[in-house]
């Protein structure tokens, strides 16, 4: 099932996740959705310093809006910042130096924010594809620290300052390639060997077609973004007063690709989309007023909301599994809480 998913996917992919996928979208994009004046409202994004997080920031910051660049490395993001203020001329961007996959740090920045800040929109960007196994020094898988139980915590921390503002959103950055991949609750930071060798062989012989998911741990990090879309689903339903999203980008040129999927990366080059355009949709649902009228908690590509499940893929979690999921991640954040 899961190779007949992939190879499904791919397909897919090569004729909506390209550049001329992202063309063909395009025509029907009302321009003037972006035409607006963000002074006054303040965004926070994750990961800002490259990639599709920075081509964000840089249009949030082009009409105004006041930025929070949340970065691991002061000096990338020093660097990001001063190009984006050059750029933009605008000086209300700020970085702030955070690990997402150190759950204390995480929880440590968060609650102090709140305490001096007004935050509009929460833009969950930032993801990593370590391609073996890594634990960090909390004794957390990387991966799932970073893309899920990071996004996780500073979410439900910043739930506070984002309930008082007008318009508030979030919009977290997940991937198609999660719709290969059911939910799995019972291995959250790949301790079991989610993959034995007879699924790792009938993936492989898919990426050895498509060059695409390099790696076990490419799947890994699918799971992730599959509990990214879930977790934006259940917000949604708990916290009325916040607009929820979750998106795929498309397959963007930007230093993850080439790092972490070299092999799918050189295949693709002349197809993949720009930063930019994969940033699109990410600013769209940010500071569009018809973002806003959308319902909550839906999963968009391109500016239009989109199934989470292939046709005929049994990818669909049960509600028990997702209450599992909502449970497992409270349990472990409240862990690390200060
Ligand atoms: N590009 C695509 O085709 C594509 C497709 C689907 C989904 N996505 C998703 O899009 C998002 C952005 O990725 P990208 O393609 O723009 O890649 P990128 O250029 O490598 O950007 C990733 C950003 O996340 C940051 N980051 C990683 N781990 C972090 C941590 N522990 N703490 C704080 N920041 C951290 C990186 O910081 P450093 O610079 O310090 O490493 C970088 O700023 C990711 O969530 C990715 O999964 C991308």
């Amino acid at each position: 099932m899961s190779m007949f998913r992939n190879a499904v996917w791919f397909l897919k992919g090569l004729r909506e996740y390209t550049k001329g996928g992202y063309e063909a979208a395009a025509k029907n994009f009302v321009a003037a959705d972006l035409e607006v004046n963000l002074s006054g409202r303040s965004f926070m994004i994750t990961g800002a310093n490259s990639g599709l997080g920075k081509a964000t920031a840089q249009e949030i910051a082009n009409r105004g809006g006041t930025v929070h660049m949340v970065c691991r490395n002061k000096g990338r993001a020093d660097a990001a910042k001063e190009e984006i203020v050059e750029r933009s001329k605008n000086q209300n961007v700020h970085v702030h130096v955070v690990d997402m996959s150190c759950a204390r740090e995480v929880w440590q920045f968060a609650e102090s924010f709140v305490q001096g800040n007004a935050l509009h929109v929460l833009i969950n960007n930032a993801g990593c594809m370590v391609n073996q196994r890594e634990v960090t020094q909390e004794g957390l898988e990387k991966n799932f620290a970073t893309n899920t139980l990071g996004t996780y915590i500073l979410t439900v921390a910043l739930l506070p300052a984002l309930k008082k503002a007008q318009d508030p959103r979030v919009v977290t950055v997940s991937s198609g390639g999660m719709l290969t991949q059911k939910l799995d609750v019972d291995d959250l930071q790949s301790e079991k060997g989610t993959f034995d060798g007879t699924m790792i062989y009938a993936q492989n012989k898919v990426r050895q077609l498509t060059g695409c998911g390099e790696g076990a741990f490419h799947d890994v990090c699918v799971f992730l973004q599959r509990q990214q879309v879930v977790l934006t689903e259940r917000w949604a339903t708990q916290h009325k007063e916040v607009h929820f999203s979750s998106m795929h980008p498309g397959w963007a040129d930007t230093p993850a690709v080439q790092s972490s999927m070299p092999s799918f990366h050189a295949k693709m080059q002349n197809k993949l989309r720009t930063e930019a355009m994969g940033a699109d949709t990410i600013v769209w649902l940010a500071v569009a007023a018809a973002a806003a009228k959308q319902p909550s908690g839906l999963f968009f590509q391109d500016r239009c909301a989109v199934a989470t499940h292939l046709p005929l893929a049994f990818s669909r979690s049960t509600s028990q599994e997702e209450d599992r999921l909502l449970a497992a991640l409270s349990d472990l954040a409240l862990k690390f809480k200060p």
